[in-house]
Parts: structure tokens; sequence; C-alpha cells
């Protein structure tokens, strides 16, 4: 994680039409979206720690979600290129993804199976929420759903949590059910939530917009 965070820096990051990894329209300081691998998960787990406090994932719960990779996963972090505010320009950069030195900041994944999705987990840095990496990753995941011929996209949410809630209701996300006490930690509610994903005009024609908010 980083003391740092997007105060000073233009804010929210444009992600309108961004469908998959690479550079936000054409600004080389852009977060960018990348596939996760193996070898991000131990720098992601303080994040996840943060995020989830005592119901976090272990790292063997990391991998395990990896190895479906990509029959049934997709997993994807978000980075932020050195020199942004809070990015002193480390050198133990990612070894693909938004350049030598980027950080990663974020982290979302998917379950795809038959024609239904599930947002696995979605987390960002604390010190970089508000900066529009979820929205990032929330699209990314949504267009991934749509490539893969899902239909809707489910999730479970902490009924306290608005901050997830606030992205999940911009993202078109409705109430489905409760699940009574399902979380452990304080035994508050889940939210389930759905969210269709729009179906193709005709015989091969593209998902484009199955990730853009409303
Ligand atoms: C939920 C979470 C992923 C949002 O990530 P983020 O990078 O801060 O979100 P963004 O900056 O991209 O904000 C996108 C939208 O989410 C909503 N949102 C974000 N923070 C919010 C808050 N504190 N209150 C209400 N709505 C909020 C807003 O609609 C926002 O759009 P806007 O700023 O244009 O109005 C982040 O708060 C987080 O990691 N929380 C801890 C882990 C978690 O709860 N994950 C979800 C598990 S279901």
């Amino acid at each position: 994680m980083s003391a740092g965070g997007c105060a000073g820096h233009a804010g929210h990051a444009d992600p309108a039409g961004r469908t998959g990894a690479g550079p936000v329209g054409s600004d080389p300081a852009a977060p960018t979206v990348r596939r996760m691998r193996w070898w991000d998960v131990p720098a992601l787990l303080p994040l996840e720690r943060a995020s989830f406090g005592t119901d976090a994932w272990t790292e063997a719960g990391f991998w395990s979600e990896l190895a479906g990779w990509p029959e049934t996963r997709h997993y994807v972090v978000a980075e932020v290129p050195p020199g942004e505010p809070g990015e002193p320009g480390g050198s133990s950069g990612p070894r693909e993804g938004g350049g030598p030195g980027a950080v990663v900041h974020g982290f979302g994944g998917l379950l795809v199976a038959a024609d239904e999705a599930t947002v696995q987990t979605l987390a960002v840095d604390p010190a970089w929420r508000g900066c529009g990496l979820g929205r990032l990753l929330l699209e990314d995941l949504l267009a991934e759903a749509g490539h893969r011929g899902a239909a809707s996209v489910w999730l479970e949410v902490r009924a306290d949590n608005a901050a997830a809630l606030g992205l999940y209701d911009r993202f078109g996300f409705e109430r489905a059910g409760v699940r009574r006490g399902y979380y452990a930690q304080g035994r508050v509610d889940a939210v389930v939530m759905r969210r269709r994903v729009r179906v193709p005009a005709g015989p091969g024609a593209r998902v484009r917009d199955a990730g853009v908010a409303p």
C-alpha cells in the first residue's frame, strides 16, 4: 500500500470506452488495469487485510482463485505509474503492465459459470480510494463478463459498506435479496445485487459497453 493517494492528481481517470488492460485514453500517466499474476499476490495481501479485516483471503485463497484462470476466473490489478503523487518511483516494478516502477493499488476478480458471472472481490488501497480505481476495475470485470457471454453479474456486499453500495448503484446493480447476518465480522447482512449484461444486438455483435456506468 502507499501512503500517497490521488490528492493533487487529476482525480478520476476517464474510463469511458475502456474494456480491458492498457492505458486509459492517451494519458501515459493514467492508471492501468492488467491481468493479476501469482507474483502480485504477496503485495496484495496488506491491501486485502486493510480492506476486509478478519474476512480477508489468505495467500492460498488468491492462488486457488488464480488457478481458475482462464476457464472460470478473471482477475485484474490496477496500477499507477511512478511519478504520480504518492509514488516515489520505486524500483520494484511489475514484470508487465504499467511500466517500470508502477505500483498496484487495487484489484478485482470475476467468476463466470455458464451465463452467470459473480464479482468475487474488489478492493482499492485505502490511500487511493476516491480516485477512480474502483470504477476502472469494475468496468473491466463487467466488460469481461460481457465478452464471456454472461447474461447477469451478481455480487454480495456488506449492508454497512456505503462506498461499495454507492459504486454498485452507480453501475446499475439492483438489490436482489438479503442474507441475514451473512458476515461473521459484526454479524452484518449481505445485500445480494444483480446487474444484467447488455445483450449483443445480433449474431457476431460485440458487447461494447457492458461495463460503462450509466
Ligand atoms: C468500494 C471501493 C472498491 C471503491 O473504490 P474507489 O476506487 O474508492 O471508487 P471510485 O473512486 O472509483 O468511485 C466510483 C464510484 O463509487 C461510488 N463511491 C466511491 N466511494 C464512495 C463513498 N465513500 N460513498 C459513496 N459512494 C462512493 C461513487 O458513485 C463513485 O463515483 P463518483 O465519485 O463519480 O460519484 C473501495 O472503497 C474499497 O476498496 N473498499 C474496501 C473493499 C470493499 O468494500 N470492496 C467491495 C466488496 S463488495
